[in-house]
């Protein structure tokens, strides 16, 4: 069979690379991807497990789904992604109308499968994880834009207490550095001028004696690539050589996400995150020492079981030494099957709702002061998009990452322009352009 199928992700942004991966995919087998969910044959979901919201939202989009495969029961319905590795089996007892249910691993035999669907087999599942698994042959769909995503490594091994990505997506295993590069070229011919690298612990990337510091020096030396951003790095990889190429390279831009979870080492040591509160700070003053301009953003979770007053008290003190330009904050969400689910002194709902909105002031607190330091300066900032707030403001990212919104004037998409920081609205930059630096219009 073939026809059009429509996708929707949720998730992280290996996710959304999974997604033009398996566009990609289908695309190649005669499949058409469309926008119009009412038009499609095949409705894919690629799914999130990391907070039991995110299985929850999921549940929620299949339970609306179910009157489309009433009405036409030759509709498939598909799960794909973290939920389905993770929920197989009681995915199909409570939505027995699903049709396709493919972990992370699986996706190469998804053309395969729907062929052998004609013969009306009943539901195809596949959840077996890969140890070899990196797609590395195969070309994703990309959508037109400027950010091209590239996924360099899949997996984790950290096994940190609270987190389900070691289950859902298993080991850790890396691209060759040939086949990163020439996607990265490739991404380049077809008018992509902001690559982001892509893993669960980016710079825990290795292959065949590549390292992470060696794959970003080539990806900064393909011609044409304008901006490197990468994530998510883990603390405990980031090394001096990671530190030199990011200095050195003009390309690489200056930003770092390095989440934190937690400022107390009896936290950090119970969730088996590999670094102190005093080796996370030095890391901090050695990043800014290498790299002055740098944009530092975390990510944090309050109420991790057995996290004392205390303990909390300890993540705020660390979020106000380090003042980050934003931090993604989440209440810890129990996942079964993880060795924290099974921690006694689980932190109450509503605490953990307490400690969550004071973590969000202190850090918007920050994102102020950080936005006040840098009102008067200049930065080259990448037109990405209309502004949300008006058709007549472009929205766009400093080498930073700090999203900074500003008057059209002449400016098209795609333009690099000097902005100057005038000052914030909310959290966001407003500025205006001094100077075009480059136009790259070959995307419109
Ligand atoms: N590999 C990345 C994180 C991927 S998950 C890293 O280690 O940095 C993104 C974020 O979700 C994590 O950094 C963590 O803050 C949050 N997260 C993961 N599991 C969670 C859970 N069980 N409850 C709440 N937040 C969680
Ligand atoms: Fe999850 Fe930890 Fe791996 Fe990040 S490093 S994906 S938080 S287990
Ligand atoms: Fe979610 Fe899987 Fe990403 S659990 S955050 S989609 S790796």
């Amino acid at each position: 069979m073939a026809g059009q199928y429509y996708i929707e992700t949720y998730g992280c942004q290996m996710n959304l690379a999974d997604s033009q991966l398996v566009a990609g995919l289908l695309n190649d087998s005669g499949f058409a991807r469309t926008d119009d969910m009412a038009a499609a044959q095949i409705i894919l979901l690629n799914t999130c497990a990391i907070r039991e919201k995110a299985e929850e939202t999921v549940l929620n989009r299949l339970d609306a789904l179910a009157h489309l495969k009433r009405k036409d029961p030759s509709v498939l319905i598909g799960v794909l992604g973290c939920m389905a590795q993770n929920l197989a089996d009681s995915l199909l007892e409570s939505h027995p109308f699903v049709d396709i249910i493919l972990g992370p691993d699986s996706y190469r035999r998804l053309p395969q499968m729907l062929a052998q669907r004609t013969q009306e087999m009943d539901h195809i599942v596949d959840t077996r994880l890969s140890r070899h698994e990196v797609y590395e042959d195969l070309f994703p769909a990309r959508e037109t834009g400027l950010n091209a995503w590239i996924s360099i490594m899949r997996g984790c091994d950290k096994f940190c207490t609270f987190c389900v990505v070691p289950y859902t997506r298993g080991r850790e295993r890396s691209r060759s550095l040939e086949s990163v590069v020439a996607e990265a070229a490739q991404a380049v011919a077809d008018g992509f001028v902001e690559m982001t690298l892509l893993g669960q612990n980016v710079n825990s990337y290795h292959h065949e004696g590549s390292r992470f510091p060696q794959l970003l020096e080539a990806v900064a030396g393909v011609d044409g690539v304008r901006r490197i951003r990468f994530t998510s790095p883990h603390p405990s990889d980031v090394d001096a050589d990671m530190l030199r190429v990011m200095a050195a390279q003009e390309n690489i831009c200056s930003s770092v996400h390095l989440p934190l979870q937690a400022g107390a080492d009896r936290t950090l040591r119970r969730m088996q995150r590999t670094y102190t509160r005093a080796e996370y700070l030095k890391l901090v003053d050695r990043i800014r020492a290498a790299l002055p301009d740098v944009g530092l953003t975390t990510d944090i979770i309050v109420g991790f079981p057995g996290e004392t007053e205390a303990d909390f008290e300890e993540t705020l003190e660390v979020m106000e030494q380090v003042r980050f330009d934003s931090a993604f904050m989440f209440k810890y969400s129990l996942r079964p099957g993880t060795k924290a689910a099974n921690y006694s002194s689980h932190v109450d709902e509503q605490e953990k709702q307490r400690r969550l909105e004071a973590v969000i002031a202190m850090q918007k607190e920050s994102t102020l002061m950080r936005n006040r330091a840098l009102t008067g300066q200049v930065a080259e900032v990448l037109v990405e998009r209309e502004s949300k707030k008006s058709p007549l403001q472009w929205a766009g990212r400093t080498d930073s990452n700090k999203l900074v919104v500003f008057d059209r004037e002449d400016a098209l998409l795609g333009d690099f322009v000097q902005v100057k920081i005038d000052g914030s609205h909310g959290v966001t930059l407003q500025g205006h352009i001094v100077n075009t630096v480059e136009s790259y219009h070959a995307v419109a």
